[in-house]
């Protein structure tokens, strides 16, 4: 492709009919299971939810640049606006004693669904757009101070957009493609950080038989959303700046963020017998005290190709409690039809009781956590805190 046509090209948010055309593109990805009604339907529905709603969600096309509503747009994707927690190393004081980093609240996104329709694609559509999407994100004073000249005047900030700190995406086609999408030519996009899973077979008796569903409260929807918003004020306190980085980041799970998890496939999930009641627990002891220190929160993958999957969105816990809260787990992955339960990037303390319980942990292939801050750090002194499924997109 040459220089003068990605020039006359830029990103802009979709007008509602690109969105609907974005979304019947995406169908044949993302919807094979469905009919199109029901695709878009679930969009519609996904629309209203806090996740989404008050501008969070925007659909961005790559267009022309004289015919910026056009349908016959290149390509597509989604960023859901979100907040997240920032520490930062200080520079050390005069005295050369280090002071402890305080979180800062910031806005990052999740981005998701990049498509270019199959016959356009190998032109460099969706690199191009993944690199200008940096430039209506990120917070307009780290921006790279020059613009690629080759790429025209830069796509204009928009309501609703901007001010990002970092942003992340889980990409299903290696590590590559998004790296390469950089701000500039010479700069790295997204970096893959920790793909890691640890999957347990439902069948593994040593854990059901150690089920005891008294030692916890049992979360339906409401009690979930309760449990994100304590545990997102907890996440401040608990959480900080590991040695060896100068920088740490996480997306916080309230506000509809881990919620998405479930509620982006109620429809399928109420089809499940029996129905769904809980969607996560929490140690009694945690229901008085200020800090919870020992839960787990769930959503269930059931679309086809696949294991049927009990998916832990966000796990704390203690090594000495880990057995317990797995096993009441694994006794709702197999009582809702489920073959196995998956959990993303488990903590390294956590590891050697889920191996002792038949946990296998593996580097996924698939959904590979990638994140691009925009400060001046490089990626390899940011560490990913809470690099779990609750934030994906
Ligand atoms: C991925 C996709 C958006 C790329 O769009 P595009 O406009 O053709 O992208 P570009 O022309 O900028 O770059 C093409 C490069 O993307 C990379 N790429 C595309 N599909 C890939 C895949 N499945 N696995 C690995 N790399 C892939 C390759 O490096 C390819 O280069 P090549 O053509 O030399 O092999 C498009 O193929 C698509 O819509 N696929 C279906 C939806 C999807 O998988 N989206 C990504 C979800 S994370």
């Amino acid at each position: 492709m040459t220089t003068t046509i990605l020039s006359s090209l830029s990103l802009f948010p979709a007008t509602p009919e690109q969105v609907i055309e974005s979304r019947r593109r995406t169908a044949i990805a993302w919807g094979k299971d469905m009919t199109l009604e029901e695709y878009l339907h679930r969009d519609d529905v996904s629309d209203t939810q806090e996740h989404a709603r008050d501008g969070k969600l925007i659909t961005w096309v790559l267009a022309p640049r004289d015919d910026p509503t056009s349908l016959n747009f290149v390509s597509s994707c989604e960023t859901f606006r979100r907040e997240g927690l920032v520490w930062r190393r200080p520079p050390p004081p005069p005295d050369g004693e280090d002071s402890v980093p305080m979180p800062e609240r910031v806005t990052c996104y999740g981005i998701a669904s990049v498509f270019t329709p199959p016959s356009l694609r190998g032109n460099g559509y969706a690199a191009h757009m993944m690199r200008l999407l940096h430039w209506v994100l990120a917070e307009t004073s780290w921006l790279p101070k020059v613009f690629s000249e080759e790429w025209g005047t830069p796509p204009a900030r928009v309501a609703h957009a901007g001010d990002g700190w970092f942003s992340a995406l889980w990409s299903d086609i290696g590590r590559d493609f998004y790296k390469r999408c950089g701000p500039t030519m010479d700069q790295e996009g997204w970096i893959v950080r920790s793909p890691a899973s640890t999957v347990w077979n439902v069948s593994a008796e040593i854990l059901l038989s150690e089920a005891d569903p008294t030692n916890w409260t049992w979360l339906d929807e409401a009690g979930v959303l309760e449990l994100w918003e304590k545990d997102a004020d907890n996440v401040a306190h608990t959480l900080g700046l590991p040695d060896n980085y100068r920088v740490s980041l996480t997306f916080l799970p309230n506000k509809g963020v881990a919620a998405f998890q479930h509620q982006r496939n109620i429809h399928i999930l109420n089809r499940l017998v029996p129905p769904i009641q809980y969607w996560g627990i929490m140690a009694k002891h945690d229901s008085q005290d200020a800090i919870l220190d020992t839960f787990a929160t769930w959503s269930f993958e059931v679309r086809l190709p696949g294991l049927k999957t009990l998916i832990i969105t966000r796990l704390r816990s203690r090594p000495e409690s880990f057995k317990s809260l797995m096993s009441t787990v694994m006794a709702v992955a197999k009582q809702q039809g489920m073959e196995r339960v998956e959990v993303y990037s488990l903590p390294d303390e956590l590891q050697s009781v889920a191996a002792s319980m038949g946990g296998i942990t593996f580097e996924r292939e698939e959904h590979l956590p990638a994140f691009k801050w925009y400060g001046a750090e490089k990626s390899s002194e940011v560490a990913w805190l809470l690099n779990e499924k609750f934030c994906w997109c």
